[in-house]
């Protein structure tokens, strides 16, 4: 990312818009920098642990399991069996630039739109790293609920802010246009995530799973093209907003209600 795109995002009124621009230039980047079928191992072993927090998920041949915002690395690499859908509206740059699951149907599409594009009911739905991405969220919960059998789970992973007072600081003040203009949306705690979604969900458990480190999926080739050579100065920056960020990562199980 260059300054000039940081400003440019900050600048850009449609939020969701910057974010995906930036997205594509970070994905970018890591296609060019990456060895892509060890990518896609490391990652299949990063969503494997995380998998192994939440025993209640059993899949079966004859289940649906949809992953939106699949990204090029789906979690859905990681689940074992059923029919898998991922749905994200960058699939075909994926397809071109990554080594996709072959045993994933890629639908190039919005969340907002999963009721369309999907005509059967799922056991499992996953948003992982990918609500906070999503351009008309306050629809979503709604839809993944319709989505869902009434017996079915919703995955969620997502970072939220430590501290509460801090998020709702940077949110009343719009900190987070310059602290991190790649999410238009920000959660300030786990329960405020749990809350947005009680409209249409029950929150079974959320697990703090910080300790399970994204970074475990970056190849060394990519290591040593983004990150070791990167200017000092952007590294510099990057780690001083991460910083203020201040920021942990939640996984979540959560049922439809009305569910039991
Ligand atoms: C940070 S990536 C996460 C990818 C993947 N889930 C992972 O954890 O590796 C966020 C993804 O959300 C997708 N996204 C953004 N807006 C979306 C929307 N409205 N509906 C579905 N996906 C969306 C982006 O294109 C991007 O692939």
């Amino acid at each position: 990312m260059s300054i000039r795109t940081f400003i440019q995002d900050i600048a850009e009124k449609d939020r969701w818009k910057a974010a995906q621009r930036r997205e594509q230039i970070f994905y970018s980047r890591r296609s060019e920098a990456i060895d892509k079928e060890e990518y896609f191992r490391l990652h299949q072993a990063y969503w494997r642990t995380m998998l192994a927090e939440l025993p209640e998920l059993k899949f079966s041949d004859d289940g649906l399991y949809i992953d939106v915002g699949c990204g090029p690395t789906t979690v859905l690499m990681s689940v074992p069996k059923g029919e898998k859908i991922g749905v994200d509206p960058l699939i075909s740059f994926y397809r071109e630039n990554f080594h996709l699951a072959e045993d994933v149907q890629f639908i190039e599409g919005k969340v907002e739109d999963l009721n369309r594009l999907v005509d059967r009911k799922a056991d499992a739905i996953f948003g992982m790293n990918s609500l906070d991405h999503i351009d008309n969220l306050s629809i979503v919960p709604a839809v993944l609920a319709r989505q869902l059998k009434p017996e079915g789970y919703l995955v969620v992973l997502l970072n939220v802010t430590k501290s509460r007072v801090l998020g709702g600081i940077y949110s009343a003040l719009g900190l987070y246009r310059i602290l991190d203009p790649t999410h238009p949306h920000h959660f300030d705690s786990h329960k405020h995530v749990s809350r947005f979604f009680s409209g249409s969900f029950e929150t079974l458990r959320a697990i703090n799973v910080s300790h399970i480190r994204s970074s475990q999926t970056e190849t060394e080739e990519e290591r040593e093209v983004v990150v070791r050579k990167a200017p000092l100065i952007k590294r510099m920056i990057f780690a001083f907003l991460e910083s203020i960020k201040k920021q942990e990562t939640y996984l979540f199980l959560m049922k439809p209600k009305g569910s039991e």
